[in-house]
């Protein structure tokens, strides 16, 4: 459907700083984002960083898809560096009256907020608005496109228990086709040169997603994928971008849910991330999900961080 814009909607100055995804970033970028991340994590024992960066700057956070880790942990990461935070759903705002999708950004941009957060299904909505808002644009997750903020903090998760991304076997395991977890994670991954390992069902692994970045493979057998991994990432079942179950639910976690008997063939130092939410029983056992092994609540935490991260590089701070 065509959308039109209105008669004072202009391009976007060149000078605005979006981070619209990790296939943009170079990487210099990610090396510069990284390193803001790990100075704004705080030490062990010590209190979280509450800083004046941003001091004076608005940041307005528009979810139209639920999010749980990246709605807060924005919503913290602003808060740590000063700034005044909006927060936006779908219900409650006046897209629930028939306002257009570009008409609300219009909207907010004329109120002069230092960034716009924003989530949406529809894959390149970020991209698209941006285009024409002189407000940066930070994408907390298109549709089944990208999750920049995502790939970051695992690679930064990554990279506080194996120092390197170079050589590294990832393996990611799931719904690899509506991931846009998995499609940020191979573009940032494949920068740094490790070797990615994309396994799933059929229906669930597009052919074409080894030809986004060198070092890609596919596999539909999990065992093959495990082998020798030194990072397996497991990815939810996006149930909501599935118009029919294309994978039987009784039969997901038995071929493709990672158990203590799948890590075997594993590094014997291998570590288990998961984006979150995790369904327990479909996608990991509770036995991993609670192991030595699993990062999942280490991804959380570096969450906050790294959108510091992205939000003082967006904001210029
Ligand atoms: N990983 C992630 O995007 O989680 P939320 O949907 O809870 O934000």
């Amino acid at each position: 459907m065509a959308i039109t814009l209105p008669a004072n909607v202009t391009a976007t100055p060149a000078n605005t700083r979006n981070l619209l995804g990790a296939e943009d970033l170079s990487r210099a970028e990610i090396e510069w984002l990284l390193e803001r991340g790990r100075f704004y994590k705080p030490q062990r024992n010590e209190p979280p960083k509450k800083l004046d960066t941003l001091r004076g700057r608005s940041i307005v956070n528009l979810f139209f898809e639920p999010s749980t880790r990246t709605r807060t942990s924005f919503e913290i990461a602003a808060k740590r560096l000063g700034a005044d935070t909006i927060g936006i759903q779908t219900q409650g705002s006046s897209l629930s009256k028939g306002e257009s999708l570009v008409d609300t950004l219009n909207t907010l941009a004329a109120m002069s907020p230092d960034a716009i957060v924003m989530r949406h299904a529809a894959s390149g909505a970020p991209h698209f608005l941006s285009r024409y808002l002189s407000t940066p644009m930070i994408n907390a997750g298109d549709g089944r496109h990208e999750h920049p903020t995502q790939a970051l903090l695992d690679a930064f998760t990554i990279l506080e228990v194996k120092d390197t991304l170079e050589g590294l076997r990832v393996a990611i395991i799931g719904d690899i086709s509506h991931s846009r977890v998995a499609r940020s994670n191979v573009h940032l991954l494949a920068k740094f040169g490790a070797a990615i390992v994309l396994c799933g069902p059929a229906t669930m692994v597009s052919g074409n997603m080894a030809g986004i970045a060198p070092g890609v493979t596919l596999t539909y057998d999990m065992n093959e994928a495990v082998a020798d991994a030194d990072v397996i990432m497991m990815l939810r079942v996006q149930l909501e971008r599935q118009n029919v179950e294309i994978f039987p639910k009784s039969e997901y976690f038995q071929f493709y849910g990672l158990t203590l008997e799948h890590l075997k063939p594993a590094k014997p130092d291998a570590i288990v991330l998961h984006p979150g939410p995790i369904n327990r029983g479909r996608e990991l056992s509770n036995e991993v999900a609670d192991s030595q092994r699993s990062m999942i609540l280490n991804q959380v935490e570096n969450g906050v961080a790294i959108r510091m991260a992205v939000l003082e590089w967006v904001c210029g701070g």
